[in-house]
């Protein structure tokens, strides 16, 4: 008999960023962070797992590529759901023991991998949900989140759809280290994510490394940490209950600018933007401008592709501008969101 869930999961684009871990093994970040969703159908992990019994080992399948499952990630994910299955059978004896068998996990992205645009959230995201369907786990997605924080940090944002923030905690254990929902998507219905992506390759320093120097060698670092993002959190969360569009477009391009900064603060330094990254900075700035107010904000992760936050009703200004505006600008190609969907996990 084989045992099987379905589920998919979005990509999530930090709008106050995650960079830095006081603990590295539970994944444990040095300052809270906030995130949108973008739940278009096509920036989503569709994944499925199984179990049974004729399994003989644990196995991995990446779009379409059988992928390691050795590493400390998958396997405490594995061992933590494994776990709460166990507590089940224990208590109900009549239930099939699934912990006892192996699992096959089949996972695919519609977006270009490590480009990025967090593939690792939306995929330990959804190999975590697809577990805990396929073991029918009663745990909250909050309570589910600490297991996906430790596949990926920025993984357990993506257990909500919407405006999602990560609480940095401060338990040794982890075990206040989890996600919560700062509003569904549907509280804020006009926001709209616009992504332009100037390379689908693979970036050159991994997020987790690349985070680990910045904490050990970044002057910069300790301010972000200690001053600025505690206070962001705050105005943040505020800006998006008030659906304050300038506020939140001001505190997330000063956001990614703070980011980007430790990062070149770091040493040796770590350049994730380019000369395209920066075209797109002054196209934003000149479409805000010619608006007259602020109908643009962008963000960029460990990568040189710009997330573009507008909303809705300034469409006309904002998207069918960057086609004119980076019309000279060579390797640029616009992905447009679609119409942000309510819910979705
Ligand atoms: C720049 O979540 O990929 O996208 O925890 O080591 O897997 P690990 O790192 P990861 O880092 C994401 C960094 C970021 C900012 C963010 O998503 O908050």
């Amino acid at each position: 008999e084989v045992y099987r869930a379905s589920t998919t999961a979005p990509v999530n684009i930090a709008v106050i960023k995650y960079w830095g871990k006081r603990d590295a093994k539970l994944n444990l970040p040095t300052n809270s962070s906030l995130s949108v969703t973008l739940s278009q159908s096509d920036l989503r992990t569709h994944t499925t797992a199984s179990c049974s019994r004729s399994f003989t080992h644990d196995i991995l399948i990446l779009n379409g590529k059988e992928d390691d499952v050795s590493g400390h990630r998958t396997q405490s994910c594995f061992r933590e759901l494994r776990a709460l299955r166990k507590e089940l059978e224990d208590s109900d004896s009549k239930l099939p023991t699934l912990s006892q068998q192996s699992l096959k996990i089949v996972s695919s992205n519609n977006f270009p991998t490590a480009a990025g645009l967090a593939s690792s959230a939306a995929g330990f995201a959804a190999l975590v949900r697809a577990i805990a369907d396929l073991y029918q786990l009663p745990q909250s997605p909050a309570e589910l989140s600490k297991i996906a924080r430790q596949g990926s940090g920025s993984a357990c944002r993506s257990l909500f759809g919407g405006y999602s923030a990560w609480a940095m905690g401060s338990a040794p254990d982890g075990s206040d280290s989890l996600a919560y929902e700062v509003a569904p998507q549907s509280y804020w219905p006009d926001m709209r994510a616009c992504i332009l992506v100037v390379s689908a390759e693979k970036k050159g320093v991994s997020s987790t490394s690349g985070m680990q120097l910045t904490v050990k060698t970044s002057t910069l670092f300790a301010e972000r940490v200690r001053e600025t993002v505690p206070a962001r959190m705050r105005a943040m969360e505020q800006a998006i209950k008030e659906k304050d569009f300038e506020t939140f477009a001001e505190l997330t391009m000063r956001d990614s600018n703070s980011f980007h900064a430790t990062c070149l603060d770091t040493y040796p330094p770590i350049f994730y933007m380019g000369d395209t990254s920066r075209a797109a900075v002054r196209a934003v700035e000149k479409i805000n401008e010619a608006a007259g107010r602020t109908v643009a904000a962008y963000t960029f992760d460990a990568g040189p592709n710009a997330v573009v936050y507008y909303q809705e009703k300034d469409e006309a200004l904002v998207a069918g501008q960057f086609k004119e505006l980076l019309a000279e600008t060579q390797g640029w190609e616009t992905e447009r969101g679609q119409r942000v969907q309510e819910g979705g996990k």
